[in-house]
């Protein structure tokens, strides 16, 4: 297909100058902060990122304050945004960029992908919109549109169909002056009229150009393989309360889903194994008795598995706080646990087991 390049990139950042939304990391270069905003809004939506980016900002303003905070303060400020590795490698490189280029955010494209949580979209986003450089910024989002407008007959999650939509989008902003206009345009377009289900194609800059639409078809792309199923996981949660409304929180492992992150008291089960067993066993040592009834239930859907958390009131007669606890465990008040760095689901798990 012959497509004039030069003409599809003046519609498409005309179409972004009159139609963008005003967002907060839309009205900064430095890197740092265009650094958070990228690696925040990965997997979640603006609406959400929005007063996180603000927050998070206030609290580590320069890449020095977020490299000498204590994780935990990071942990917390990250709470309910979920994919906790992303703020855990956000400091990791944080303090490499402090240690090896003076706090500097580099420029260079091989420099930022060897630092942690850095991938070629983070870093061709950074690399566009702060230092001008001419690098597509590729996204599930970004790669939609393109493939829509392809009418790309392969399957997107292959690396073939991936250098395609490369290719055609390195051409296309190699023909503006502007490729931070260019990357922040294509994420709006996916965002905004390029929805998954229903696109809006008559708002679109390159409709008339589009091969999905003119095919009629735009959601038929971007081609995927059948969805994975989930792994479906029981789990027990327990809400070990002493007379005095103080309860447990235990500090989860360095590796794996909420990986230090605090929690009630948890058992996921593997098959074969029954989660209130488990969490009767681990709190055995505090003489709690496990009621036979959960009082709450809750489903935590991740990428690739869900749990089925139950959620157990287990009252104890005796001060917990005067009680040896195992290492990595905490008897709190509610105040003091929610101060805490918790996954997303356990704030409203504690308000319905008080
Ligand atoms: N999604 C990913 N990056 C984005 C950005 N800079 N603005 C809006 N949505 C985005």
């Amino acid at each position: 297909m012959n497509y004039n390049f030069p003409q599809l990139t003046g519609r498409l950042l005309a179409w972004y100058g009159e139609n963008h939304r005003d967002l907060p990391w839309r009205h900064t270069r430095d890197p740092y902060a265009v650094w958070v905003s990228e690696i925040m809004l990965q997997q979640t939506q603006v609406k959400t990122v929005v007063p996180y980016y603000e927050r998070f900002m206030a609290a580590f303003p320069s890449v020095h304050d977020l490299a000498r905070a204590p994780q935990e303060k990071v942990l917390k400020a990250w709470e309910g945004l979920g994919y906790y590795s992303r703020a855990k490698n956000l400091q990791k490189a944080a303090g490499e960029i402090c240690a090896q280029y003076r706090g500097q955010i580099p420029s260079d494209p091989d420099a930022l992908l060897a630092l942690p949580g850095i991938g070629p979209y983070t870093a061709n986003a950074v690399l566009s919109i702060s230092f001008g450089v001419s690098a597509p910024a590729v996204d599930g989002n970004v790669r939609r549109v393109a493939s829509r407008f392809l009418a790309l007959n392969e399957d997107i999650t292959k690396a073939g169909a991936q250098r395609t939509v490369e290719s055609h989008l390195t051409a296309l902003i190699a023909q503006t002056a502007r490729p931070d206009l260019f990357n922040q345009a294509m994420m709006e377009l996916g965002a905004t009229v390029c929805h998954p289900d229903s696109p809006s194609c008559p708002r679109c800059p390159w409709q008339t150009d589009c091969q999905g639409h003119l095919l009629g078809c735009p959601q038929a792309f971007p081609i995927k393989p059948p969805p994975k199923k989930k792994r479906v996981q029981q789990a027990a949660c327990g809400m070990v309360q002493d007379p005095e409304g103080r309860f447990i929180l235990s500090r989860r492992p360095v590796q794996g889903i909420w990986a230090n992150l605090w929690s009630l008291p948890l058992c996921v089960a593997d098959e074969n194994q029954n989660p209130a067993h488990m969490l009767a066993q681990l709190l055995a040592p505090l003489s709690a008795v496990m009621p036979s009834e959960a009082s709450a239930r809750l489903r935590h859907v991740f990428t690739h598995r869900v749990w089925l958390i139950d959620g157990y009131r287990i009252p104890v007669d005796h001060p917990l706080s005067h009680q040896e606890l195992p290492a990595g465990w905490v008897c709190l008040s509610l105040e003091e646990a929610l101060a805490y760095p918790l996954p997303a689901p356990m704030p409203p798990l504690i308000q319905a087991l008080l």
